[in-house]
């Protein structure tokens, strides 16, 4: 497929299934899917669920919301709606807490469930009260963020933020399905849409250099919405996202490769308070940094670092960060959740499409790479 291709036509939709055993659960992505969740709610909840508490923010729900309550009506299910404050403040356990005793007061039963609709926020937030919430609840996610829907709906990580760092009060806790809807995307600002799509790009650098490739090739396509390429780049992340789940859910071992460009790019995050940079815009250029890390160990050549560059800034620009001080930024990574005995694991690239874990790196090499990132943005 190329990006002359332009075709609006929905696609029949694509399903992953992510196999987890008894906690397995699809994934079902296609334009129109959002008026179809009332009958996945129904399957994935059984037929005794009689209600549903929907847990949203006013500016998903002023675009969604009605259409998603109306869905499950129609299958049968009563619904009460929590609207959570916009931005990643709300992802605290102030606000979990509210949101239990939301359930509470509306008396939600453990056979009943939650239905999770917006961003990683959103989904986070939903997914960690439905951890906790009776000893853990059903709950799915309806993910409406490029984000979201090809990385935070799908695993089982549920978080809240402690004002000490991110994402440090969770739990895993699989959802009972995901439902994607591409065409929810129209509405999402053109900068959450690119922070997406350097997430996207990551599945292709760790995994799948076709996929790599096919973002580049039909980047302006899938800019523009089209709905076979927009719906092929979800499911092919989806189902990277679902093999590596699957293989390793508890992040033991393979999955700590999702983390590509994450260690220079949480602390990018970091030194600038979190209000410069999206996550996905941070991750970017970690990924561009990791490249180079990998050739100055000399395990990917300068000509595929300098690929993953170019795939990296064709996505599109992002926040300067030529004014950050490289040794703040280094003691930034040495604060990193995943900092074990002291090393610092680096996801690095041996070609698009393979990564290997290393925590050997010499600090040298780290400074002066870290350096010229700086320099360079
Ligand atoms: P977000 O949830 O804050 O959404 C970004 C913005 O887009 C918000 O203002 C939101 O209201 C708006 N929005 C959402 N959908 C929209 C739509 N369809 N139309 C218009 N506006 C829309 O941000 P995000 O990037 O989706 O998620 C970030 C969060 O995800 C972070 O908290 C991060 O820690 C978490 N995350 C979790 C995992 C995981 O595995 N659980 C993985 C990656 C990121
Ligand atoms: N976003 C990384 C993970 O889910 O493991």
């Amino acid at each position: 497929m190329n990006s002359n291709d332009r075709n609006d036509q929905p696609s029949a939709g694509e399903t992953v299934r992510v196999p987890l055993g008894e906690r397995s659960y699809e994934i079902e992505i296609g334009s129109g899917a959002l008026a179809r969740v009332g009958e996945v709610a129904r399957r994935v909840f059984g037929p005794k669920a009689a209600r549903l508490a929907i847990i949203s923010n006013p500016v998903v729900d002023r675009h969604y919301g009605e259409s998603v309550s109306r869905a499950l009506r129609r299958t049968g299910f009563k619904t009460v709606k929590y609207l959570i404050g916009d931005g990643e403040r709300a992802k605290s356990v102030r606000t979990a807490e509210k949101v239990w005793d939301f359930l509470i007061e509306n008396r939600i039963e453990r056979r009943e469930g939650i239905v999770a609709l917006g961003g990683g926020v959103v989904g986070d937030l939903a997914g960690f009260v439905a951890a906790t919430y009776q000893r853990g609840i059903p709950f799915l996610q309806i993910p409406t963020t490029l984000l979201a829907q090809i990385d935070s709906s799908v695993g089982g990580k549920t978080a809240v933020n402690s004002p000490r760092g991110k994402n440090l009060i969770g739990s895993f806790h699989q959802p009972v399905g995901v439902v994607i809807d591409p065409i929810v995307l129209r509405t999402l600002p053109a900068r959450e849409f690119g922070a997406g799509m350097y997430e996207a790009l990551k599945y292709g650098i760790i995994r799948d250099r076709q996929l790599a490739d096919f973002i580049a090739a039909n980047l302006a396509a899938i800019k523009r919405l089209d709905d076979q390429p927009l719906t092929h780049l979800i499911a092919r992340c989806c189902q990277i996202k679902a093999d590596v789940v699957a293989a390793d859910e508890r992040e033991g071992g393979l999955r700590r490769i999702l983390n590509y460009g994450h260690t220079v790019g949480h602390a990018l995050e970091a030194v600038t308070s979190y209000r410069r940079l999206k996550h996905g815009e941070a991750v970017g250029y970690g990924m561009i940094c990791a490249a180079r890390l990998a050739t100055g160990l000399g395990i990917l050549t300068a000509a595929e670092a300098e690929t993953i560059r170019e795939q990296t800034e064709m996505i599109g620009r992002r926040p300067a960060i030529g004014d950050l001080d490289a040794a703040e930024v280094i003691a930034a990574m040495a604060h990193d959740k995943k900092v074990a005995h002291g090393r610092l694991p680096f996801i690095l690239p041996t070609t698009i499409g393979n990564v290997v874990v290393r925590d050997d790196l010499p600090p040298t090499l780290i400074r002066t790479t870290i350096r010229q990132l700086i320099r360079q943005y």
